[in-house]
């Protein structure tokens, strides 16, 4: 298992990008012997993480086909407009029902967890998907490290509010700063992760540098970029979609194709770099895994 973080891992020990394809099939196959090590063997049974028609998103799409409205509403507007954001040195504030509230730099929060390499879906609410090669500590590590109190129900992240630095919060594009937030045993299942690279190299600016959230079964704007706080709560948090929109962006976001967001039909899904559309899967096709979170749940009322 790797302790290293992606940017001291010198250029000769990452994977070349050529090698990602075989990387795939062995996450999708015998990665689940491998992966089985790390997670309850329950959780990746029978379960591959990517299926058969899932082909790695190229790095130039997923690098430069961003939602990140710090810094412009335009896809193609991050790549740009976030290219001399300086991401070090960056402190991690942990707040809320926690042992003792405080405040990290960021190698601290990560120092000595593991990093590790997930190839996820991630597919946004507008109804694209990619297909990313992640690399990142599993969010329940960050969190034992955080040490939340047992009256913690969930746990909310905030996002970077400087607008000198992020333009986009100079606009009333979105109420600032973005917020997110996860129940405690969503937070804390073996897939959720806080990536902090990518194709073998530390995570770039536009996709949310130095760490974004990514949770592969929900929509893509559960994914908040570039956090500063962790905070513990026993309230439902409000969330920035839900502030902006609450008709059309629900607390838990999980993906499904069965319930329509109320403008666009959510059934199938454009992968970006490929012509066809594809169908969507119940919880993005990690439903063997979480399904279990959401038991009894009627998922159109809390979608
Ligand atoms: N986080 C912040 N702070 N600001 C944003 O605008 N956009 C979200 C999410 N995280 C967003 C954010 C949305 S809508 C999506 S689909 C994903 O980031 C996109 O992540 P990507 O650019 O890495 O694909």
């Amino acid at each position: 298992m790797l302790i290293r973080r992606p940017d001291d891992i010198p250029s000769s020990e990452i994977t070349p990008e050529s090698l990602y394809q075989n990387r795939r099939d062995f996450v999708g196959t015998a990665g689940a012997l491998a992966l089985g090590a790390m997670f309850a063997p329950s959780v990746l049974d029978a379960a591959p993480l990517i299926g058969q028609d899932d082909k790695l998103t190229s790095e130039e799409d997923a690098t430069s086909y961003n939602n990140y409205y710090e810094f412009g509403t335009d896809k193609d507007e991050p790549k740009d407009l976030a290219k001399n954001f300086r991401s070090k040195p960056w402190k991690i504030e942990v707040a809320g029902l926690v042992k003792k509230p405080q405040t990290y730099a960021f190698e601290d929060l990560f120092r000595a967890l593991s990093v590790q390499d997930r190839v996820y879906r991630h597919r946004c609410v507008e109804a694209w998907s990619m297909v990313i090669p992640w690399q990142g500590t599993p969010l329940r590590e960050v969190i034992a490290r955080c040490e939340p109190l047992p009256s913690a129900k969930f746990v909310e992240f905030t996002t970077l509010y400087d607008p000198a630095r992020m333009p986009g919060q100079t606009r009333p594009a979105l109420p600032w700063p973005y917020k997110e937030a996860l129940r405690m045993d969503e937070a804390m299942h073996p897939l959720a992760l806080l990536a902090t690279g990518m194709y073998g190299k530390a995570l770039p600016n536009q996709n949310g540098a130095p760490l974004k959230l990514v949770v592969p079964w929900k929509y893509g704007f559960k994914g908040i970029k570039a956090i500063v706080k962790i905070r513990f709560t026993d309230k439902m948090p409000n969330t920035t979609w839900g502030d902006a929109n609450p008709s059309e962006y629900g607390f838990y976001a999980n993906v499904n194709p069965t319930v329509d967001h109320p403008r666009w039909s959510q059934a199938k899904e454009r992968r970006i770099g490929q012509l066809l559309k594809v169908p969507t899967l119940m919880f993005n096709g990690y439903a063997e895994q979480v399904a279990s979170l959401y038991a009894g749940m009627d998922l159109r009322k809390n979608y």
